[in-house]
């Protein structure tokens, strides 16, 4: 039984390689041997300081990816104007600011309701699947609906960090407010996926959430590679996520 699928971000093999500054390691390789451990798709965030992934990446990918490309961007004209150029097969909208680590909470697609209409409709003519980075906030799920992005994506990362932290009572109240808004999205004809601090146990758990049909994991499969390689992280991902499926649907 094979559960949603697996997006895997590999924006920090590019966080390590400029490190250094050189070459290696090289992002293209790590999502060709992603592909061939059985991703279903690659997630690459331009950012727009370039702190990893950079614009030469995004050409690399475009011309080796057999699977599709999840292009991750800040809703600006450059970005608008880099995804438009590459037609990658999704184009996922984030909040982004300078100072932080890592994306954190939502779009604001209340706030922002009407510029961003505006901004996705290029990108959907031009045959990019847009998603939209949410929090699993009812109104921001129906604002997407009502812009018409075909697909949103839910921030795990508080329900990551309540179960990082031990915090079973929060775990379980993020993990309800995800699976509403999974109910919401679906009842508004979005398609869901989920992302962010996934690792083996929550993306099994998160798994279990009927009508997910994808996760997009980068920060722990790249640092689990250091361990067990990227193919069999990966492969252990891969067998998490079905596992928390096929019990999703046992217990249903
Ligand atoms: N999904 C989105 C929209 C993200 O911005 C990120 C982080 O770049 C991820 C998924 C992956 O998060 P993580 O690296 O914590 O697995």
């Amino acid at each position: 039984m094979s559960g949603p699928r697996l997006g895997v971000n590999i924006d920090h093999v590019a966080t390590i390689r400029n490190a250094r500054g050189g070459g290696t390691p090289d992002p293209v390789r790590a999502a060709l041997l992603s592909e061939q451990a059985g991703a279903d798709g690659i997630t690459a965030h331009l950012r727009e300081d370039r702190r990893h992934i950079g614009d030469a990446d995004i050409d690399g990918l475009m011309a080796a990816l057999t699977v599709p490309l999840n292009f991750e961007m800040a809703a600006t004209l450059e970005m608008q104007g880099i995804a438009l150029r590459h037609k990658p097969h999704a184009a996922c909208l984030v909040p982004e600011k300078r100072e932080e680590r890592t994306t954190e909470g939502g779009l604001g697609v209340v706030q922002d309701e009407r510029r961003l209409a505006e901004f996705i409709t290029p990108l959907r003519e031009a045959g990019c699947r847009v998603s939209l980075f949410i929090e699993a906030d009812p109104q921001q799920i129906e604002a997407s609906a009502r812009i018409g992005a075909p697909v949103i994506e839910l921030h795990t990362g508080t329900f990551a960090e309540a179960h990082n932290a031990g915090n079973v009572e929060r775990r379980a109240y993020e993990f309800e407010r995800l699976a509403e808004g999974v109910r919401v999205a679906t009842a508004a004809g979005l398609e869901v996926h989920l992302g962010h601090g996934l690792d083996f146990d929550t993306a099994r758990m998160v798994s279990a959430i009927p009508d997910i049909a994808e996760l997009n994991i980068g920060h722990f499969l790249i640092g689990e590679s250091v361990f067990i390689g990227l193919e069999e992280a990966i492969r252990r991902m891969r067998t998490a996520i079905d596992e928390g499926y096929a019990e999703g649907r046992a217990a249903a």
